[in-house]
């Protein structure tokens, strides 16, 4: 947990003025428990938000600038609104200027004001450190300058931020798990439609627990771009046999009929995936809420087992992470979550097996890698909000 009492001494030394107040605003981060590279698809994923995630302290100045800091990185800005649109090379502040942009173009305007982002997700780690910043910068201007836009349009137009802003091509899930999530409940999304539910997260016995492989996810941007493109020419390929919009609106047994109308084996397992991951979810989904955990873990291991054969997102340090737990006893999940190629993977294990499973799972990887793992106990929260 950040400690408010630093954070506002932390924003008084950077901006002065003691004397007037600042809001703080939160959202937090997102665990995906199984539907990986299914948004894009129009298919179906089941996230969670975590109780670690971004502050943000914010105060109107009436001045014509606005002043961005970060606790947790060093690149400082402080850009005249008239020069709010244009792209910081590769810096973080792309994702509050990318939001910002997206807000303008739906009339609202933010006027001068100075922010402090204090983040306790771990970065690059696929635990939506960047959907976490745009949702919380989103909402706190949205409040600030009387925007009355929905949570709902927040979270569309932070994905949008991303995509048209930064860059980076992702689905709707992160934002969506940032924006609407509720304690100890995950979401059970239709990316395609939007509509969602609510499921309690009755895990008896067993916890989640989250290891990072502490790789960090460097080409993640391009390789998702790449995945996207496939599954698009999948879509073509696969339009000679049925119309469709995308690969989500075919059932497992449709898809197998149709396999033979791509040419091409890479594009084949891709598009395997995707169909194969929906299936899985919506099986997912009934055995949580029947309490069947045994085969809610068998299909996360059989999420991964597809992630690292037919999709190709996982890499060497997910895969020792993934097959060093499984070992262990008490585990009966483990898979990689997000994007992929590095990052963390979710395990579902046995209480009394956590603490054990932490000190067992390092040595095998650190020897195998040369890395050192780190683990947090998820605990499930509230989506984005206002903190008083
Ligand atoms: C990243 C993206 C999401 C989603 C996942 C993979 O986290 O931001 O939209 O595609 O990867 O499931």
């Amino acid at each position: 947990m950040i400690n408010r009492k630093n954070l506002s001494e932390n924003f008084f030394n950077l901006y002065g003025k003691p004397e007037e107040k600042f809001r703080i605003f939160f959202a937090p981060g997102r665990v995906n428990l199984i539907g990986e590279h299914t948004d894009y698809n129009g298919g179906y994923v089941f996230p969670c938000a975590l109780n670690f995630g971004t502050y943000l302290l914010i105060r109107k100045t009436g001045e014509n600038r606005i002043r961005f800091s970060s606790t947790n990185m060093e690149f400082k800005a402080d850009i005249p609104l008239s020069e709010l649109q244009k792209k910081q090379g590769e810096e973080w502040v792309n994702y509050p200027l990318g939001v910002i942009d997206q807000l303008r173009k739906k009339g609202v305007n933010p006027g001068g004001a100075e922010f402090l982002y204090s983040g306790d997700i771990p970065n690059g780690a696929g635990l939506s450190s960047s959907a976490s910043i745009e949702l919380v910068t989103a909402f706190a201007l949205n409040a600030l300058f009387s925007g009355n836009i929905p949570v709902i349009d927040l979270i569309k137009l932070s994905q949008k931020a991303e995509n048209e802003f930064v860059g980076m091509n992702c689905g709707i899930m992160d934002q969506f798990a940032v924006g609407m999530g509720q304690k100890d409940s995950a979401l059970f999304l239709n990316c395609d439609t939007l509509d969602y539910e609510l499921v309690p997260l009755k895990l008896k016995n067993y916890r989640l627990v989250i290891a990072n492989t502490n790789k960090r996810r460097g080409l993640t941007d391009s390789k998702y771009n790449e995945r996207r493109s496939e599954c698009e020419s999948a879509v073509k390929y696969l339009s000679k046999g049925k119309q469709i919009r995308n690969l989500s609106e075919l059932s497992l047994e449709e898809f197998k009929e149709m396999e033979i109308f791509i040419p091409d084996k890479v594009i084949r397992q891709r598009a395997m995936h995707v169909i194969s991951e929906n299936d899985r979810v919506l099986r997912a989904v009934p055995a949580l809420k029947s309490g069947k955990l045994e085969l809610f873990g068998k299909l996360m291991n059989e999420s991964h087992d597809s992630l690292r054969n037919d999709y190709e997102v996982t890499g060497p340090e997910l895969d020792t992470l993934v097959e060093e737990a499984r070992k262990l006893p008490g585990v009966i999940g483990s898979r990689m979550t997000g994007a992929g190629f590095g990052g963390c993977t979710v395990n579902l294990i046995h209480k009394d097996h956590v603490e054990s499973f932490l000190y067992e799972l390092s040595k095998p990887y650190y020897k195998k890698t040369g890395l050192k793992a780190d683990y947090y106990v998820a605990d499930i929260g509230e989506g984005v909000r206002e903190i008083l």
